[in-house]
């Protein structure tokens, strides 16, 4: 097991994707297609958590001129990624780069027109995931697109099924893959103090799960 940060998910990177498939069906898959539209035509694009590479596939269906880096913290998840992209056949107008790391990979210098997190902040306790959020912020264009998706918190107290399902995923990944959040985060209150306002939203799976697009207020960027 490499001794990489955030590298957890190199352990469940041959069976994440079935497992997500089983307890979800394709609610999380509708989730990050539903973001695709909210897409610029061309431009820079950071996929950070994009694990075993579906999403990437669908980002060259989505007939965009893209230069996209795809960035993942788990040597299993990026190596699937890879090949995945290798093997793909049909014709595309994207560059793709591929690079292992978490948000500390990213250079000061690099800025991308939109950046996806999907099922990616749900992993982080709450200053952690300020630090990275401030990380994302500083890497998006003034005009660029933040394209969310992930298990979000419901009304309070949420309902048995979710807590249940919040239980056993901060208990399984904990365990397996170190992961360190207890609790789904307060992702409005972190968006708003960076700044952010929302554009699109769209649920899935009862609300349980949600897609989001964020933009810069121009008036607090
Ligand atoms: C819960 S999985 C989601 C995978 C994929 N997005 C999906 O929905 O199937 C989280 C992914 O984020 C990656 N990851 C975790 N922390 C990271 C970080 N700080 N920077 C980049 N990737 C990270 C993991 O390796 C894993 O591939």
């Amino acid at each position: 097991m490499p001794n990489l940060p955030d590298s957890g998910f190199h352990r469940v990177a041959s069976f994440y994707d079935r497992l997500a498939r089983l307890v979800y069906g394709d609610a999380l898959e509708q989730a990050q297609l539903s973001l695709l539209p909210h897409l610029p035509q061309q431009g820079r694009v950071l996929v950070i958590g994009g694990g075993s590479g579906w999403i990437l596939e669908q980002l060259l269906l989505a007939g965009k001129q893209l230069d996209i880096l795809y960035l993942d913290a788990a040597p299993a998840m990026l190596q699937r990624a890879r090949h995945r992209f290798e093997r793909f056949r049909q014709p595309h107008q994207c560059m793709v780069s591929f690079r292992l790391g978490t948000e500390q990979a990213l250079q000061p210098h690099e800025q991308f027109e939109a950046v996806i997190t999907p099922f990616l902040l749900d992993l982080f306790p709450p200053l952690r995931l300020q630090q990275l959020m401030q990380t994302l912020a500083a890497a998006l264009t003034p005009h660029g697109r933040w394209l969310f998706a992930d298990f979000w918190p419901m009304q309070q107290p949420p309902p048995l099924r979710q807590r249940l399902l919040v239980w056993s995923m901060y208990s399984f990944f904990g365990f397996v893959s170190g992961v360190k959040a207890k609790q789904l985060p307060d992702y409005t209150a972190h968006f708003n103090s960076l700044g952010f306002k929302e554009e699109f939203s769209r649920s899935f799976y009862e609300g349980m799960v949600q897609a989001k697009v964020f933009y810069l207020s121009p008036a607090l960027s």
